[in-house]
């Protein structure tokens, strides 16, 4: 049977219309090609005779005709890298079978049927982390989106959906806890030392939710009643040393539980609810059903090893897998074109838990913050795609920001267009009738669009092409005044993005308010929706021209274009009602000096204007007595080096970051009375004090602006935190401020940090990406020397991230005008890249950014790419990416 000739199959697998690929070229999946699959699986029992190096499994699936796909006289089922030791049809030894690539292929007749496959498998190989592998002398899997077919042959596609019964046995000694989906049948002992249990998940799951750990671990319990009564038991299961660090993970989850049956009436359905914390984890935390597996970095914390920022994480992390029990597991994705169907929405739940949990100012801006750092770039390089892509390589490439992020802020812009000016939830409407529809389904972005206007009763036709259509638009927006009438007339452009050369225009909700100049007030907020080209919108009885402000809350993904003057942006940051808008307008006043700055176009005027006028409002937020520390300290925030460079067309890295730093002198400097004072002041405030996690936040602010203003001074302070400091946040602030300046104190306080945190690879990651971020002259020395540490390993994607995600957000050293970042960027790709493909594959849109960065660093970045897309054997992960940024 010559099965990979064929250009279209029975089996529902999109194939390339064209000839095998070339080994380097892996073929394009589109999602217009989606086909059902001709097969249901209702039922799959599982048997894993567990070893580190050895492990058995022996699949029985029960298959019957799926009625509403094409009939076909065989079944696909995926694999990777296995070969089966021997495969039974009810109950009969066969060998009709045969091998397509890693797939296997098997002729069935009936409309049902009994297959039985087994395989073996050696997790300790395992170094990819996906599939069933081991870490820290435990095993677990990884199986989202594409590693059960790396455990058993299998449909591996979120529609198949099956009920799992899983038998799992080993030595007692190595896997005393054993651990699957669901709930826990029966369990025992063999007089041989080996001990066994069985479990059952009652709800049909796709493979990609399947999960197994098995290993010596403790666990923090507790319960939670669900509003309907049911009694469910909270583990947290980690190694003995770190049950100490789990108290915060358990609060989070039963926070999370009650929140999601407040505020979206969803209610937890099994009575069990397992999360595990691994340290060797390609991602933040993974939502299998009832049986989650975490990151530890989102799992362990206490105040001596983790900052405030870990604490929120962690909290929010636990929501999102816990979130996805709803959205995502009791309705599932069609195929992983939809991700952002489970993933955007679950982002917007965490963020709209977190802004209950901690707060709905800071928490907008935080996620506005990384939107900006994260997704605009990617929004507007080679590696653009929309929320919903149409095809892809690897679809480990496209759990992305653009798919995260922005998916949330889409469902975010429904649910401003469906409760603006209502008295009702009709958002929640919405959402309870996609739940209601398609519960037990694997669904589409396209169903829950439906859903939302059926059960919110809007219409969100034209709103789809947020669906569509990549790239972030641009708002263009002029004031007028005349007679009594304000006139705000707002053009949109949605940039080109690789294979998007045409773009609609979109919709686009943008929450405003118009202020009295002299008052300082605004006479209440509208809601004006911008969905045409060009549009219009007067507002009458304004006797005198008001200050516009716009995207309140941020309502919108897009960039807004204002003819805002300085004093229209100064007179927003000191009294705009919306705590966004008024650390927009901050933001806008410090971007638009900046990057005039760093593109040369400011004349010396203008330049004492800017700067001028930035250390007023700079002055004022400091001195404000009303405002919390919280708040205060992201006003305090200048923008990012990266969102400045997003601003301009070809940047030069260094004088961007040369004007930056620039302002950080010249504010600490003028101000340098009111940071000692806001320093002195919040510097007394105790760990648990009120507002205590502001006033951490402020003295860490106050540190870097004094790191540039008064190095001596600053110095001095950091290292006094670093001592007197009785928690992460403080300690870390300091060191960061240390880190960043050539002095006995710094290298005295990371010896001692080192030497204090030995043996905890969460703090000692810090450790690397404190000295990867740095500010010092030296960092890209500094970086070179610490990937020969005895602590570095390739093998923990925790560590590798640690080192070298810091090192290329830190743009004096990665654009280091010598280039040498950038090739020591590739070398790391080209090692990681057999070892862990999914998590090399993320260090290239690093690189990918060259068309964006100034002529002479830009052809080093490409010249490293070339390197890459030239190295003998690639991955997928990896090929897919170097190759889009090299075309894109
Ligand atoms: N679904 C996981 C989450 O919410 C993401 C994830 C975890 C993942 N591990 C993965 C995605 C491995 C791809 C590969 O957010
Ligand atoms: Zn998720």
């Amino acid at each position: 049977m010559d099965i990979a000739s064929k250009s279209t199959t029975p089996e529902g697998d999109p194939q390339p219309a064209d000839a095998a690929p070339a080994p380097h070229e892996p073929q394009i999946i589109h999602r217009s090609d989606y086909t059902p699959f001709p097969w249901l699986v209702p039922e799959i029992a599982l048997d894993f005779d567990l070893g580190l190096d050895a492990t058995r499994v022996v699949a029985r699936l029960t298959v019957t005709r799926n009625g509403r796909a094409a009939p076909a006289d065989r079944i696909r089922l995926n694999g990777d890298g296995q070969e089966p030791l021997s495969v039974k049809l009810d109950g009969e030894m066969v060998n009709s079978w045969a091998m397509d690539g890693h797939d296997l292929i098997l002729p069935l007749s009936a409309d049902a049927h009994e297959i039985e496959i087994v395989t073996q498998i050696d997790p300790s190989a395992n170094t990819q982390l996906e599939g069933l592998y081991a870490s820290n002398g435990m095993l677990c899997t990884q199986c989202e989106a594409e590693g059960f077919r790396r455990i058993t042959f299998f449909p591996d596609r979120p529609d198949v959906l099956s009920v799992y019964s899983v038998t799992m046995r080993g030595p007692k000694a190595q896997f005393p806890i054993l651990l699957c989906n669901g709930n826990e049948v029966a369990s025992g002992e063999d007089e041989d030392g080996t001990c066994w249990a069985e479990w059952h998940d009652p709800w049909p799951k796709p493979c990609y939710l399947f999960a197994l750990v098995a290993g010596d671990l403790v666990a923090n319990s507790g319960t939670f009643t669900t509003m309907g009564g049911r009694d469910v038991t909270l583990n947290i299961w980690v190694r003995a040393e770190d049950l100490p660090r789990t108290d915060h993970a358990l609060e989070s989850l039963r926070k999370s539980m009650k929140w999601d049956e407040e505020t979206f009436g969803r209610e937890y359905d099994l009575d069990l609810y397992n999360i595990v914390a691994v340290s060797d984890f390609n991602m933040g935390a993974m939502e299998n059903k009832g049986l989650n597996v975490f990151n530890t970095k989102y799992v362990l914390a206490d105040p001596d090893t983790a900052t405030d920022a870990d604490f929120d994480a962690i909290e929010g992390v636990i929501a999102h897998e816990y979130f996805h029990n709803w959205s995502g597991n009791r309705v599932t994705c069609r195929d992983w074109f939809q991700l952002s169907l489970k993933e955007g929405f679950t982002v917007l739940r965490d963020q709209l838990f977190s802004q209950d949990m901690q707060g709905e100012a800071v928490k907008r801006i935080e996620d506005v913050r990384i939107l900006r750092a994260a997704q605009f770039p990617e929004d507007s390089g080679p590696l653009a795609h929309p929320i919903r892509p149409d095809s892809y390589r690897e679809i480990s490439n496209f759990y992305t920001a653009t798919v995260y992020n922005k998916g949330a802020e889409v469902i975010r812009m429904m649910r401003v267009l469906a409760n603006f000016g209502s008295d009702s939830d009709r958002f929640r409407q919405g959402t309870d009738l996609y739940f209601e529809r398609h519960d037990g389904e694997a669904a589409t972005c396209e169903d829950f669009i439906s859903a939302i206007e059926d059960g919110a009763g809007i219409d969100l036709k034209q709103f789809r092409l947020w669906y569509s259509q990549a790239g972030t638009p641009k708002v263009h927006v002029k004031t007028a005044h005349e007679g009594d009438t304000v006139t705000l007339t707002l053009s949109q452009l949605v940039p080109t993005t690789p294979g998007q050369a045409d773009k609609q225009p979109m919709v686009i909700p943008l929450k405003i308010a118009l202020f009295d100049r002299e008052a300082g007030t605004h006479g209440g907020e509208s809601l004006i929706v911008l969905d045409e080209t060009e549009k219009s919108f007067s507002f009458n009885g304004y006797a005198a021209k008001p200050v516009l402000s716009i995207n309140r809350g941020f309502t919108a993904p897009v960039t807004i274009i204002r003819d805002a003057s300085r004093e229209d942006l100064v007179l927003l940051a000191a009294h705009d009602d919306d705590p966004f808008a008024r650390y927009e307008a901050m933001q806008e006043l410090v971007v638009g000096h900046l990057v005039a700055a760093a593109m040369g176009t400011l004349g010396d005027g203008e330049r004492a204007a800017g700067e001028d006028a930035i250390a007023t409002a700079m002055g004022a937020v400091l001195e404000d007595s009303q405002l919390e520390d919280s708040m205060r300290g992201e006003l305090m925030m200048l923008p990012s080096q990266n969102y400045l460079m997003e601003q301009i067309e070809r940047a030069d890295p260094g004088a961007v970051h040369a004007e930056r730093e620039g302002l950080k002198v010249i504010l600490g400097t003028r101000l340098a009375d009111a940071f000692h004072a806001l320093y002195d002041r919040v510097e007394k405030v105790p760990f648990a004090g009120e507002g205590a996690r502001g006033a951490r936040k402020v003295k860490t602010q106050v540190l870097a602006y004094a790191a540039a203003s008064d190095p001596l001074k600053a110095v001095e302070l950091a290292a006094l935190q670093y001592d007197n400091a009785d928690n992460m946040t403080d300690r870390q602030g300091a060191l960061m401020a240390l880190c960043g300046l050539d002095s006995a104190e710094r290298t005295g306080r990371l010896i001692d940090f080192y030497n204090r945190y030995q043996g905890n690879a969460l703090v000692i990651d810090k450790w690397f990406t404190l000295q990867a971020l740095s500010l010092h002259p030296n960092a890209l020395e500094h970086v070179k020397a610490l990937a020969g540490h005895p602590d570095f390993t390739l093998k923990n994607p925790n560590r590798v991230r640690a080192l070298y995600m810091a090192f290329a957000g830190n743009p004096h050293a990665f654009h280091d005008p010598s280039g040498e970042g950038y090739r020591m960027l590739a070398d790391l790709i080209l090692a990681l890249d057999p070892v862990n493909p999914q998590t090399a594959a993320r260090f290239v849109p690093s690189l990918g950014r060259w068309r964006r960065i100034e002529p002479a660093r830009s052809a080093l970045m490409r010249a490293e790419l070339e390197r890459i897309a030239n190295a003998p054997k690639l991955s997928r992960d990896t090929y897919e990416q170097v190759a889009r940024s090299l075309d894109g």
